[in-house]
């Protein structure tokens, strides 16, 4: 711990914020490695006398602010961490960085089920840092989960942060392509959820550097059209759900009417295309007959 006078760090903090960056990641950086919460930071000028306890000397911080600046790396990997939801999550560049406007998938699975205390299997495929899954066995302790990746050291994250998050053992993890390592639960699932790699190829080359420099380029892109994991994940789902087994797919922004057209051929019922936030058509789901 290191303790300093609030008055020097904000004269700090200034020098920091005009060398460039946002607000934002700038306070991220100092929740995460100074154990400075936003909101203490937000109101520390109130008291410039008062002394400040820092997890990490000021000299640390401003070499993990400067590689951010310079090199554009993502804040989250430079401190291993990402918020999502009410989770705190491990992230290195081994898993992409979880988005907030993924965040609404957790609550169209709610919305689809309610708060009804009855007992669910399901599966998430591509889990990266276990962000979706964790979130849904967190909040039903009584469902049950599980969640692949393609990468083991992808699941070793994700394990570590459900182990970081909860005593709860209703979430397991297997390593494979899509639904290959669920091969001995046909037909069992109440529901399959993936937010699977979409972006089209060429997309991704106009991506910005702090995405396509670091974020792993397996979690990104989908080939040619975008679609090549969902058309596969679309196509095999029906082997795995249940009867009346709901898919909850999120997709690119521009998508939407193309997943449904896949879901209908794949003969899904109850199609909907689901806005984000920003009035996106970011998520489409539908259930098998
Ligand atoms: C867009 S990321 C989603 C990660 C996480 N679910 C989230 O929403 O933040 C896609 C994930 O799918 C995994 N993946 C890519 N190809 C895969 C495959 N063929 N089979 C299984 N998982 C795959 C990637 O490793 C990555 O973790």
């Amino acid at each position: 711990m290191l303790c300093i006078s609030v008055k020097e760090f904000l004269l700090w903090k200034k020098k920091q914020l005009s060398k460039g960056g946002d607000n934002q990641s700038f306070a991220f950086l100092i929740e995460c490695l100074g154990g400075i919460s936003k909101s203490d930071l937000n109101f520390l000028g109130l008291n410039p006398e008062n002394k400040l306890y820092l997890k990490k000397n000021l000299d640390h911080l401003e070499s993990i602010w400067d590689d951010h600046l310079l090199n554009s790396s993502p804040i989250q990997y430079l401190c291993e961490m990402a918020f999502w939801r009410n989770l705190k999550l491990k992230v290195t560049n081994k898993v992409l960085i979880p988005r907030p406007e993924t965040e609404l998938i957790v609550d169209i699975v709610f919305k689809i089920f309610g708060k009804k205390s009855q007992k669910l299997f399901f599966a998430e495929l591509g889990t990266g840092s276990g962000a979706i899954s964790i979130a849904l066995v967190l909040d039903y302790p009584s469902w049950e989960g599980i969640a692949t990746d393609i990468d083991q050291d992808v699941l070793e994250i994700a394990t570590e942060n459900f182990i970081n998050s909860s005593s709860q053992s209703n979430l397991s993890f297997y390593c494979g392509h899509w639904w290959n390592p669920l091969q001995s639960f046909k037909g069992k699932l109440d529901f399959a959820i993936s937010n699977p790699p979409y972006i089209p190829a060429d997309t991704y080359e106009k991506l910005p550097k702090e995405v396509k420099n670091f974020e792993p380029k397996i979690a990104l892109i989908g080939g040619e059209d975008g679609l090549k994991h969902t058309r596969e994940i679309i196509q095999k789902a029906p082997l795995f759900l249940k009867e009346k087994g709901w898919l909850i797919l999120e997709n690119h922004f521009d998508q939407g009417e193309k997943v449904k057209q896949l879901l209908l051929k794949n003969k899904f019922t109850s199609i909907e295309i689901v806005n984000d936030l920003s009035g996106i058509g970011r998520f489409t789901i539908g259930r098998y007959k």
